[in-house]
């Protein structure tokens, strides 16, 4: 089982859109697939279009609460999902200097009948993502082609970095930035790509997502890019990132 967390302080990035899509293409590809989501928005649920709480099936609040018996609810065939709510915030302030909670899921029999576990998280450097990178084998962050975003990229790196050497047991492995809601008709787009390449090297992934109607839109129609017919592009860029991304985690 690989662990991937989603991460970057800064909102509306595409945590959320590249956990989606990515899960669906795993799911899709015949992995076995878990989201679990410690965002307090809720966001993966709405997606989705399941309940954010429920009684019949576990949520991330449950699990930090100390639940042991784990019932992740099915989507579709091989993609499962642990939801967030509003609740979890309690668990929000707490420091985890004591180690994760959320990490007890790989002594779990059910969680590790996964091939993948992917983790969204907050736009906040708060604990609940703390978990997330502490159960987490590899994580990444994405970002708009903005330089702006630079800074952000730093700045959740730096937290990374805090994470790993502040909560006991935690050492994922950096993927690497996924550029996300690129439109490579601006001007500039050419030399930003230029500059972040230098800066990041191969913890640039190759592939990066455009900025296309059919990814803003399908929050509202609940789809993923795997409803999007064969050649659409939204649905080949999320393949083809997908691909990158098995190769990183040796998959
Ligand atoms: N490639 C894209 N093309 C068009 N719209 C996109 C793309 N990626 C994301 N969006 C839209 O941008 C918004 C923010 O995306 P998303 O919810 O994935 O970001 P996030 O980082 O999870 O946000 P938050 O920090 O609030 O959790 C959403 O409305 C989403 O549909
Ligand atoms: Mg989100």
């Amino acid at each position: 089982m690989k662990t991937i967390s989603v991460v970057c302080q800064k909102g509306g990035v595409g945590k959320t859109t590249t956990v989606i899509n990515i899960a669906s293409v795993l799911a899709n590809k015949g992995l076995k697939t878990l989201i679990i989501d410690t965002d307090p928005q809720g966001n993966v649920s709405t997606y989705l279009n399941q309940e954010k709480s429920n009684t019949d099936n576990t949520t991330t609040t449950d699990i930090l609460d100390g639940e042991k018996n784990i019932n992740p609810l099915k989507v579709i065939d091989n993609l499962y999902l642990i939801p967030s709510d509003i609740d979890i915030k309690k668990h929000n302030s707490e420091k985890i200097i004591g180690g994760s909670k959320l990490k007890k899921i790989h002594e779990n029999e059910n969680i590790n009948t996964f091939d993948i576990v992917l983790i969204d998280t907050p736009p906040t450097m708060s604990s609940l993502v703390q978990e997330a990178l502490a159960t987490a084998d590899y994580y990444f962050i994405p970002s708009k082609p903005e330089f702006l975003a630079v800074e952000g990229v730093g700045q959740a790196m730096s937290f990374a970095k805090q994470t790993i050497a502040e909560v006991p047991h935690t050492n994922p492995v950096f993927l690497g930035v996924i550029l996300n809601q690129v439109d490579t008709r601006r001007g500039s787009y050419q030399d930003f790509e230029s500059e972040l390449k230098h800066i990041l090297a191969d913890k640039l992934f190759k592939t990066h997502i455009s900025q296309l109607t059919e990814i803003a839109d399908s929050p509202f129609y609940a789809k993923t890019v795997l409803d999007f017919n064969e050649n659409s592009k939204a649905r080949i860029e999320f393949e083809e990132l997908t691909e990158e991304l098995l190769k990183k985690v040796g998959l």
